[in-house]
Parts: structure tokens; C-alpha cells; sequence
């Protein structure tokens, strides 16, 4: 492909207060800055990518920018030394389908610091099944471990179980011999999450969010939350002794109204989980532990692959708490 050949890409745009998107001609004389030229084969949708492309969250912050906040393909060319053309790198999260030219385009250009080699012993594939999605699961195991967290502390709870961090967090911690408890709003996926390595599942509409009492039962060595709001701080009043939070998600509500209770008697930790922005050791790190022991065991089968045309078609369901596992785009990878 030469640099003034046209390629394709899905394009966020502002028109009159409303997001719109769609997909437009691009060369790569409107690419943003950047060191690296990276011919993409795979991207992924998050959570995050379903509200910056329908604008149910003000997720973008430069208009018109290119979706998606993730990446994986071969380098065409590079400024850097540290790549050089035909690698295979992946590209997550930093500014990328916030505020630079992202994932859902068939040529994209990223700055050098944001890429990393292809980890070895992943496919660009599974790579994108993973995405800032798995990235973020890693993360927060890691940081929670740092934090005293093992087998041996007791149950750790899932919330949006059947989410894309949901999913890889339960697979995640099941292979590391964690009791898993899933908490989902769908009855019909119980059979999906026991198959991931759940131990027990939780219907969220059997909890009583509206009386959470400042300290309850203690119950949670560990919670890996993408909710917010009152489910969060239910688990705040349900943690044991020296418990820990991971803290990635407001899927249900961006507020949290609890007390200081469970972290001043009962030593819990509340971890804010930023997978955007995280530096090393931790972004190379995460990545080479999800080649080893946090490699989820079902990654193929909780995720589905579409293709790059089919992009639009699948936003609604994040938006409306139906999507289930990851969805792999195959830019140009298939
Ligand atoms: N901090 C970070 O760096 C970081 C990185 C990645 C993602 N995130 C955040 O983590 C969350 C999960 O991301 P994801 O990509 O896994 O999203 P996802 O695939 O859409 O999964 C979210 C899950 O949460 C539950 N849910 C959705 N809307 C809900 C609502 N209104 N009330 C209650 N439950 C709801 C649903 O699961 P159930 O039906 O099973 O409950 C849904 O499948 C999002 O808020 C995302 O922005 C943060």
C-alpha cells in the first residue's frame, strides 16, 4: 500500500451536538502523529468504545477522531528504532480512539511509546480478544495480589460477569485457583460463567441495594468491580478483614455513596484501576503474564469475531448491558 493509497476507517464525528459515526476514505496524510505506520489486522469493542462511537458518554475528546481504543497488526514503517517494518505489535488505550486516530482503520499511526511487540505465544487474534478488556482484568489481579491478596484470603466477587472484563477476570482468577463468585443481571448466562470457572453465580436484582448497612457480612477477600454506584458499595460493606477492591468500572453509575467504615475497621483497600495511562513495569508485565498464568483457558470460546462492516451493528448491546464476552474485528485480518 503506498502512503497516499486511500484505506478505510470508522470515523466519530460532532455534527451539531450529535455523534455520528460511520465509515470514510482516509489517507494517511490525516493520521495523526506519531512514530509508527502500523498496517491493522484485528481490533476489539470495549465498553469505552461503545460510548465514544454512539456518544452515550462523552468519551472523545477530539473530533473527528477514528474509533477504537484498541489495535494489533504489522508495522509498514517506523521513525523508531525500536520497530521495524513486518513486526507485529499491539497499540492499547494512552489517547488512541480518544483523542488520536484509533484501532477501526486499516492504517493507523501511533506514537512509539504506546506500542508493544506482539507478546510472544499470542496470535494478533487472541491479542484483540484480550484488548484493553484484558489488559484491564490483568491489571487489576496484579494489583490486588501486590496488595496481599491469594486463594487462601476467601471468595472474590465478579461484577458484570458476562462483560468482556467480567468474562477474562473470572477465567483469570479461576485458573489461579480463586473461589469466583460471577454477579450478573442475567439469569440466562449462568451457564456461561460456571463454564468459565465460577464457582457460585449471583443474580444483582437478588440484592437488596437499598439498605446497605456501613458494615455487613464479611464476605470478600478480593472484588473485581465494573459497576459503580450502590453495587460498589454494597461490596465495600461486605469485605473481610484486610480486603481488597479492584475498582474498574461504572457501567452501572459513576457515584459511590458508602462510608468509611470497611477501610478504617476493616483495613479494606480500594484499588482505582487506570488501564489507559498505566506505565511500566505494569504494561509490559500485565501483557507477558497474560502469555502465562493469567492466560484465560476459554478465550476463543467467549469471544466472537465480526467483520469490519459489521462494526456498527454491535454498539447497541453494550450500551443496553446485552453484550456478553469480546467481539474481535477483523480489520483486515480475515
Ligand atoms: N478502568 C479502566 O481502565 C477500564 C478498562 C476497561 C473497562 N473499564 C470499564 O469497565 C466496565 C466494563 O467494561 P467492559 O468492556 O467489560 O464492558 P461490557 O463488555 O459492556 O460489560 C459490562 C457488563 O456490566 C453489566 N452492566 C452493563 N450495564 C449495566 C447497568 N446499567 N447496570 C448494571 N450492570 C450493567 C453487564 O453484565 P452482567 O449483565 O453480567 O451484570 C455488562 O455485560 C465499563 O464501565 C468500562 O468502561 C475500565
Amino acid at each position: 500500500m503506498s502512503s497516499a493509497a486511500p484505506f478505510r476507517a470508522y470515523l466519530i464525528r460532532e455534527e451539531e451536538g450529535k455523534i455520528v459515526g460511520g465509515f470514510a476514505g482516509m489517507t494517511e496524510a490525516e493520521l495523526d502523529r506519531g512514530e509508527v505506520t502500523i498496517r491493522v489486522a484485528y481490533s476489539s469493542v470495549n465498553y469505552k468504545d461503545a460510548l465514544a462511537a454512539t456518544g452515550a458518554g462523552r468519551i472523545i475528546r477530539r473530533y473527528p477522531c477514528v474509533g477504537g481504543i484498541d489495535l494489533a497488526g504489522t508495522v509498514m514503517a517506523s521513525a523508531d528504532p525500536r520497530f521495524v517494518p513486518d513486526d507485529q505489535v499491539i497499540a492499547t488505550s494512552h489517547d488512541i480512539g480518544v483523542a488520536h486516530h484509533g484501532g477501526y482503520s486499516e492504517v493507523a499511526r501511533i506514537p512509539a511509546d504506546w506500542v508493544l511487540k506482539l507478546p510472544q505465544g499470542l496470535s494478533l487474534k487472541e491479542a484483540m480478544a484480550l484488548g484493553t478488556a484484558g489488559f484491564t482484568a490483568g491489571l487489576a489481579i496484579v494489583r490486588m495480589e501486590e496488595n496481599g491478596l491469594k486463594p487462601a484470603n476467601g471468595p472474590v466477587i465478579v461484577t458484570g460477569a458476562t462483560g468482556g472484563v467480567g468474562s477474562l477476570a473470572i477465567d483469570m482468577l479461576a485458573g489461579l485457583g480463586y473461589h469466583v463468585v460471577a454477579l450478573t443481571g442475567k439469569e440466562a448466562e449462568k451457564d456461561y460463567l460456571l463454564g468459565l470457572g465460577a464457582k457460585e453465580v449471583v443474580l444483582r436484582q437478588s440484592l437488596d441495594l437499598a439498605r446497605i448497612k456501613p458494615l455487613g457480612k464479611e464476605t470478600w477477600a478480593g472484588a473485581v468491580d465494573n459497576l459503580g454506584g450502590d453495587v460498589l458499595a454494597w461490596i465495600a460493606s461486605t469485605m473481610k478483614q484486610g480486603g481488597t477492591i479492584a475498582s474498574i468500572g461504572l457501567a452501572a453509575s459513576m457515584s459511590l455513596n458508602t462510608t468509611v467504615a470497611p477501610f478504617i475497621l476493616r483495613g479494606a483497600c480500594l484499588l482505582g484501576i487506570d488501564s489507559g495511562y498505566i506505565g511500566e513495569p505494569y504494561r509490559s508485565g500485565v501483557w507477558r503474564r497474560l502469555t502465562l498464568d493469567l492466560r484465560p483457558r476459554h478465550l476463543a470460546a467467549l469471544t466472537r469475531t465480526i467483520r469490519f462492516a459489521e462494526l456498527p451493528s454491535v454498539f447497541d448491546d453494550f450500551i443496553k448491558a446485552r453484550a456478553k464476552g469480546r467481539i474481535v474485528v477483523a480489520i483486515g485480518g480475515e
